[in-house]
């Protein structure tokens, strides 16, 4: 069998050591994957490099696939998120964000078993942004059919393909009538043309919120444009153990970009206290798109060892510090090998 070959971002701040960590569980594990290792966003300046330099770029579009740790970005000022950069580039159209609670991780429930998907392209990040005089500055909302569509389209399919019950939109359009109205329509025509076996429902994103952390279990599949799905992602990550635990891919239609909900962690960079469990889960999850899209047993496999693996290790109450636990992100990763 030949290994898959993969693109490998570490990325900033914690990046590099729970990048580390899951590669020796990858290894561990005899995962089918050749990395090849590739710099973006702080690390890349620092390497005399573009923040988003172009062998990255060329390289996931010639193998298909990476593992990208966090990149960092600078607040209210400097360049362009290489997060945003990528996905528009790549056009990685669709997040999908499993948030689902795990044995051994006590948190207010025990049942949260959602997915999360983030139309990744447009919206108010498409960054279009203008100082319009002195103190006055605007920030342009996109939103388009063909993207609305788009993410509509794959997000009933992986519910058919899932046996996954029902799609609940968060939208904004009782105020922006316009971009969040057209996302709305066209996401209804996408249902009605052709999902009609799966729920639909919509609600307007606060109260959505407030019934969300109420009652996780009332909903299934959550649909929204790029900046809800970021700031939902987050919450969502709350109610299952943090955003140690939430795994993430990116899709497009011929390259996937894995990486988890999380960012850079500057607080506890370089301090061993990252959790490494959602970039692992992120590369299960890449690991199981090898199987569907490429039809690789042994990725499917390895995938499986994995998260048996980590499983076991979390019910053994081997955890990270942010779990409550007081292992470091070599020592978890130990854990995990020696369940496999
Ligand atoms: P963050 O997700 O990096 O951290 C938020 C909090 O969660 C911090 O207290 C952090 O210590 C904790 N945390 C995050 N990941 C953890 C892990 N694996 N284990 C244990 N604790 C963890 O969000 P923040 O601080 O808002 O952003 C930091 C930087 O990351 C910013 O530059 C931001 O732009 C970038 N970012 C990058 C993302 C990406 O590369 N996809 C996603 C989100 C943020």
């Amino acid at each position: 069998m030949t290994p898959h070959d993969t693109v490998l971002i570490p990325g900033d701040g914690i990046g590099p050591e729970v990048a580390g960590a899951v590669r020796k569980v990858l290894d561990a594990a005899d995962a089918p994957l050749t990395f090849h290792e590739h710099l973006a966003g702080v690390a890349a300046l620092d390497a005399g490099l573009d923040v988003l330099p172009d062998a990255t770029i060329e390289a996931i579009r010639k193998h298909g696939l990476a593992l990208k740790g966090p990149c960092t970005t600078p607040v209210g000022e400097g360049f362009t998120s290489v997060n945003v950069q990528l996905r528009q580039k790549l056009e990685l159209f669709a997040a999908v964000r499993p948030v689902r609670s795990l044995d051994g991780v006590k948190t207010r429930y025990d049942d949260v078993d959602l997915v999360i998907f983030r139309e990744n392209t447009e919206g108010l990040y498409a960054g279009v942004e203008n100082d319009i005089v002195p103190g006055v500055v605007t920030s342009m909302k996109i939103a388009t059919d063909a993207a609305s569509r788009r993410i509509a389209q794959r997000c009933f399919e992986y519910c058919r393909q899932r046996g996954r019950q029902k799609v609940t939109v968060f939208h904004k359009a009782n105020i922006m009538k316009k971009s969040d109205g057209l996302f709305l329509r066209c996401v209804k025509d996408v249902h009605d043309d052709g999902f009609t076996d799966i729920a639909y429902e919509t609600r307007i994103i606060d109260a959505g919120c407030m019934k969300l952390v109420q009652d996780p279990s009332q909903f299934d599949v959550l649909l929204m444009e790029n900046f809800y799905g970021d700031v939902v992602s987050d919450l969502a990550a709350g109610l299952v153990g943090g955003l140690g635990v939430v795994p993430g891919a990116n899709l497009g239609h011929d390259c996937a970009v894995f990486e988890a909900v999380h960012g850079s962690a500057p607080d506890i960079a370089g301090q061993s206290k990252a959790n490494p469990l959602a970039l692992l889960m992120s590369a299960v999850m890449m690991l199981n798109h090898l199987h569907e899209t490429r039809g690789c047993a042994a990725s499917h496999d390895a995938a499986e060892r994995i998260k048996h693996a980590y499983n076991q290790a979390l019910h053994d109450g081997q955890k990270t510090r942010d779990l409550g636990g007081d292992l470091n992100t070599d020592a978890f990763a130990d854990a995990v090998i020696e369940r496999l």
